[in-house]
């Protein structure tokens, strides 16, 4: 709908930097804050729904980036728990996105074999949220490439509640003893039971904090931030990103393999 006004076009990722990429470690499980499209339409002098328009298109451009580097899982924070605290005229703009995106590039999905999921509570969202996101995790769900996670009214706080929630009543029917209970038993009670944990955690637009996203899930994930907002983020945003992490020590609070750093 802003298309006329926003004519601009990236050129295609640079095939050399991409060889060179898969050449080294790529992380199975990027996550991504993707953070600044209210800013990005303000700067304009355009309504905040314009960023979020304009927004879904830098989630097509990664999405297709991620795939071509063999990522596992790309996980999107598309809507908080708080973000019900918007504008009225804003929730229901952002509700309307995925069926708006889905309608346009449900089939490029399925040609690129990436499969659709999604986490957060499905309960509150519209109906018609929910069927259009139903029907791309159903039409995708036999793909094998990668797996486009949306978190969705999610909030890890919520995650965490209900995990602890569900083992307290294994605890009270003597299933399970407090003692029994180890880290395992969270992380599987969590929404992103099936999924290894993020590897790398970028947030655009310059703010640094989590906003209760995988609080549990991101305890050694690599951060990444930058000033970019979400609908400038490009193939080398995510490039760079994705350098900065292989050039990166993971140590998990042991030593690295000589032992002496
Ligand atoms: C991120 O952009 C998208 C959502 C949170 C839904 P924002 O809407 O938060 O944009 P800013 O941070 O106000 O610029
Ligand atoms: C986090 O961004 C949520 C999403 C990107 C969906 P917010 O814009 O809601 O976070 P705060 O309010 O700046 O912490
Ligand atoms: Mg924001």
């Amino acid at each position: 709908m802003f298309d006329k006004l926003l004519k601009r076009k990236e050129p295609p990722a640079d095939a050399g930097r991409l060889s060179a990429i898969l050449e080294e470690e790529v992380p199975a499980h990027i996550a991504i804050i993707m953070d600044g499209n209210g800013r990005w339409a303000k700067m304009r002098g355009l309504p905040r729904i314009a960023g979020h328009h304009e927004g879904m298109k830098t989630v097509r451009k990664i999405t297709r980036l991620a795939n071509q580097l063999g990522v596992e899982v790309l996980t999107l924070y598309a809507f908080s728990t708080e973000n019900w605290k918007r504008p009225k005229t804003e929730v229901d703009f952002l509700m309307r996105l995925p069926e708006e995106f889905l309608s346009s590039y449900l089939p490029e999905l399925v040609e690129e074999n990436v499969r659709v999921t999604m986490m957060g509570s499905e309960d509150s969202l519209p109906p018609h949220t929910r069927n259009a996101v139903r029907k791309a995790i159903d039409e995708t769900q036999d793909n094998t490439g990668l797996v486009l996670n949306f978190a969705l009214n999610y909030g890890s706080r919520a995650e965490i509640t209900d995990a602890v929630r569900e083992l307290a009543v294994r605890v009270a029917s003597g299933e399970l003893t407090p003692a029994d209970i180890t880290e395992d038993h969270i992380s599987d009670g969590l929404m992103t039971h099936s999924l290894p944990e993020p590897d790398l955690l970028i947030r655009t637009s310059g703010e640094e904090r989590l906003s209760n996203f995988m609080l549990w899930q991101l305890a050694y994930t690599e951060f990444w931030f930058t000033k970019t907002l979400w609908p400038d983020f490009s193939s080398d945003c995510l490039m760079d990103a994705v350098e900065d992490y292989q050039r990166r020590s993971r140590r998990y609070g042991g030593l690295k393999g000589d032992g002496m750093t």
